[in-house]
């Protein structure tokens, strides 16, 4: 039976129970966020004697951490000749180095405890589908680079896929883990050492105090690391990060084989494939064909897409999971690690590369407040204005944010009466001048609340597959009822009567 929650969140042990935060507290370092991020950073300052509080929106490692792919590996999505081109070879090479620190981190942390998150080491593959001299050209311009950078590579045999594959790298030595499990098994080992709170949605904060302040509780701290995947708040780095969607299907493999490792296709658009073993039952998995959030239309088609691919290649059973998750992509290509002010620290922009760019991203803050020197925060600086690297990609991306800000009309509304919303779905309306977001759930009740995103004043989209009111300029993204899930934004959409 279809599920629509992640094969991890369907795969892992009991979900973590921490409890909610109330009253004043005071900590050296306060993290806003329990992902892969949040979590790292809060063991490596555990681990350095400082007194730490972790708050959770939700539940720890159910934001992006636990809808990912599982995938850990040295190079990164925007591609390693792509970073050379944009920054040089010394770049290029800081960021297989440092990647592959975290990476090796994540093996001696999951070691260290113990902790039980089916990690293995295994390979990871590009693999290209028919005759497309554009992957060609790609195929010999990574090959160079990874080679530069003093990673071993095999190329143009089929890495083992049970399909026809034309053109292929093979880089050895990477892993693959449940991304879920390792978050929640890494919390249970830290819940003595520091304090983790869940259900705890930072609503405010002062920076320049360090103070941030949840419905029930509050805490002040020296230092603030917002490690919420894109920064809550209005700033100028969410101008140059483009909030992108991609949706994962996962059915159980009936017949034929797919092996352990990361598969990559270029073909367009690009999918990651893996595979997943859950006791005797053996998964197989893609996610991909990404589309700027709430700009995806019937979202519904890309998960009848993924289906499709699947089925094309392998023999697979009913689809058994489906989910989404989100990315933010930096447009010059590297991630914005750093201290913004006195007292607040920035981990974003990850593309689809977060698992080791949030644990890098973890040590190299977590240096910063022992005030260690640590050798790759020049690489990811926050501070940097890149407008030769970037331009493309930030005029891109805020040219279409202008295009949604147009959106914002009076003539710009999905349905003009109430009667044109099916049960189950969601539509924007107006009304004296109003724009609502209303949903109508299975038994035909209207739940309204205002379409205008509280972080920038966008108009939301609805978003079928997910059910969820999606904002097209920065990503903000919330449930039916208002409350914000993801995104920069830190209000819920206020409630409305109809
Ligand atoms: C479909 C998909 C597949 C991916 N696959 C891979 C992969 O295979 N390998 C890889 O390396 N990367 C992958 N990535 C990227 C990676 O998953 C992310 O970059 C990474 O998980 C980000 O971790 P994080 O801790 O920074 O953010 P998150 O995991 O999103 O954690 C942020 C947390 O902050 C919480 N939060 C937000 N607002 C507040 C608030 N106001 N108060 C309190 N808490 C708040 C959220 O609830 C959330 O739990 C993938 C991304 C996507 C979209
Ligand atoms: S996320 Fe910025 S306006 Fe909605």
């Amino acid at each position: 039976m279809k599920k629509t929650v992640s094969i991890w969140e369907a795969t892992a042990q009991a979900g973590t129970s921490f409890p909610t935060l109330n009253g004043s507290k005071e900590a050296d370092v306060v993290i806003i966020g329990g992902g892969i991020s949040g979590l790292s950073t809060a063991m490596l300052l555990t681990e350095a004697g400082k007194k730490v509080i972790l708050l959770e929106a939700l539940q720890v490692g159910l934001g992006t951490t636990g809808n990912s792919t599982g995938n850990l590996y040295v190079t990164v999505d925007e591609h390693l000749s792509v970073i050379k081109k944009k920054w040089g070879a010394d770049t290029m090479k800081a960021v297989v180095g440092s990647r592959t620190e975290a990476l090796n981190l994540i093996e001696a942390t999951i070691r260290k405890h113990d902790l039980d998150c089916n990690f293995y080491r295994t390979s990871f593959n590009y693999f290209a589908e028919g005759t497309d001299k554009e992957i060609d050209a790609f195929i010999k311009d990574e090959t160079d680079a990874l080679t530069e950078c003093g990673v071993k590579v095999n190329t143009g045999t089929n890495p083992g896929l049970s399909f026809n594959v034309t053109n292929s790298i093979s880089v050895e030595g990477q892993a693959q883990f449940h991304p879920l499990k390792y978050i929640r098994s890494l919390a249970g080992k830290l819940k003595d050492k520091c304090e983790i709170y869940e259900n705890s949605q930072v609503i405010d904060f002062d920076e320049d105090k360090g103070i941030v302040k949840t419905k029930d509780g509050s805490v002040k701290a020296a230092h603030v690391i917002m490690a919420t995947h894109t920064p809550k708040g209005v700033y100028m780095v969410q101008t140059v990060l483009g909030p992108y969607r991609e949706h994962g299907v996962a059915a159980e493999l009936l017949s034929g084989d797919m092996p352990q490792g990361i598969f990559w296709g270029m073909n367009k658009p690009k999918h990651s494939v893996r595979c997943f073993n859950d006791g005797d039952k053996k998964y197989v998995m893609v996610i991909g064909d990404m589309y700027k959030t709430g700009q995806g239309e019937d979202t519904n088609e890309y998960i009848k897409k993924l289906e499709e691919y699947l089925r094309f290649r392998f023999s697979i059973g009913a689809i058994t999971h489906t989910w989404g998750g989100q990315q933010y992509r930096p447009a010059d290509g590297l991630p914005y690690i750093g201290k913004h002010g006195d007292a607040m620290y920035f981990l974003t922009g990850f593309a689809t590369d977060g698992l080791v760019y949030g644990t890098l991203a973890a040590m190299i803050v977590s240096d910063m407040i022992l005030g260690r020197k640590n050798k790759w925060e020049d690489t990811y600086k926050l501070n940097r204005f890149t407008p030769l690297k970037s331009f493309k990609e930030f005029f891109k991306e805020n040219a279409d944010n202008f295009v949604q800000y147009l959106k914002d009309t009076p003539w710009n509304t999905d349905v003009d009466t109430l009667k044109e919303i099916p049960a189950g779905e969601g539509r924007v309306i107006e009304k004296h001048g109003e724009k609502l977001a209303v949903y109508k759930d299975e038994h035909g009740v209207n739940h309204v609340c205002s379409a205008v995103c509280t972080h920038m004043k966008c108009i939301v989209n609805w978003n079928p597959a997910e059910k969820t009111w999606d904002c097209p300029c920065h990503g903000s993204r919330f449930k039916t009822n208002g409350q914000v899930i993801e995104g920069p934004a830190v209000i819920d959409l206020p409630a409305k009567k109809f």
